[in-house]
C-alpha cells in the first residue's frame, strides 16, 4: 500500500469510533478527507445523527457536500471526540500539526474535545519531533520583528510561502513561520516560549493532548491508547 493508501487504512478504522448522537470534531487535511468520507457512508448505510464542528473550510465543504450537519464552535458547548491528522508524532504520543496551516483551529477544537484520535500513516511516527518544520501562526503586524526574534533564538524561522512566491495566508488572514530547527529536545519548555511570544498567535506542538492514535501500516490499522 502506498502512503495515501495507508491513510485511507488509519481514517476508515478511526470513523468506527464515531457514536450515534455525538458532536464530533473534523480535522484538516488528505487523511481527514478519507475520514469525512468514511463517516458520512456511516451515517448513509446506519441513519447515525451526528453533528460536526469542522477545523477548515476544505473540511466544512466536503462535511456540508456530504450531508453532514455542520456547526460553529460556538454552537457547541462541548465536542466528544475530535479525529485529526498529524503531521509527526513522537515516542511519548507528543504531536506537531499545521502542515496544513489550520493548527489554531485545530487546537481549539482539540482543547473542547472529550477525546482526541489522530489519524496518520505509519511514516508520521517519529523517535523525537522536528523533522518536519514547527508551524507557527502570527499575526502581519510587526510580524518581520517576531521573525528576528524566533532567528535570534537559533530557530531558523521561514515564512511559509504558496507555489507563487506569495505568503501563505490562514483562515484568519495570518502568516505562517515554519521553525526549520531540527530535532526538539524539549518540546513542552519550547512551547512555553513560543506561548509567551506577543505576536505569535498559535504553535503547532500539540502536546499531552491525544487520547488515541490510529496508524495505518501494511498490516492494517493499528490502535494505540496513548493516555
Ligand atoms: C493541518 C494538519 C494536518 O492534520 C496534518 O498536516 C496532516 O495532514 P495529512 O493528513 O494531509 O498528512 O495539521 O493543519
Amino acid at each position: 500500500m502506498d502512503q495515501s493508501e495507508l491513510k485511507k487504512v488509519a481514517a476508515e478504522r478511526a470513523a468506527e469510533f464515531v457514536e450515534d448522537g455525538m458532536t464530533i470534531g473534523l480535522g484538516t487535511g488528505s487523511t481527514v478527507f478519507f475520514l469525512v468520507e468514511a463517516i458520512a457512508r456511516r451515517i448513509q448505510a446506519e441513519g447515525l445523527h451526528i453533528q460536526a464542528v469542522a477545523t477548515s473550510s476544505r473540511t466544512a465543504d466536503q462535511a456540508t457536500g456530504l450531508g453532514i450537519k455542520m456547526l460553529d464552535l460556538n454552537e457547541v458547548d462541548h465536542i466528544d471526540l475530535t479525529i485529526d491528522g498529524a503531521d509527526e508524532i513522537d515516542a511519548h504520543y507528543q504531536g506537531i500539526k499545521g502542515g496544513g496551516a489550520a493548527h489554531t483551529l485545530e487546537k481549539m477544537v482539540a482543547i473542547n474535545s472529550h477525546r482526541n484520535i489522530w489519524i496518520v500513516d505509519e511514516s508520521k511516527l517519529v523517535q523525537v519531533l522536528g523533522k518536519f518544520p514547527l508551524p507557527t501562526e502570527v499575526i502581519p503586524f510587526g510580524c518581520e520583528r517576531v521573525f528576528q526574534r524566533l532567528e535570534a533564538e537559533g530557530l531558523h524561522p521561514h515564512f511559509r510561502l504558496d507555489a507563487d512566491g506569495k505568503r501563505v495566508l490562514t483562515h484568519n488572514k495570518n502568516y505562517v513561520i515554519d521553525l526549520h530547527m531540527g530535532a526538539i529536545k524539549h518540546p513542552h519548555l519550547l512551547a512555553h516560549f513560543l506561548d509567551s511570544q506577543s505576536g505569535i498567535l498559535e504553535h503547532g506542538l500539540f502536546l499531552d493532548l491525544v487520547n488515541t492514535i490510529v496508524v495505518g501500516t501494511q498490516d492494517g490499522a493499528k490502535v494505540i491508547k496513548a493516555r
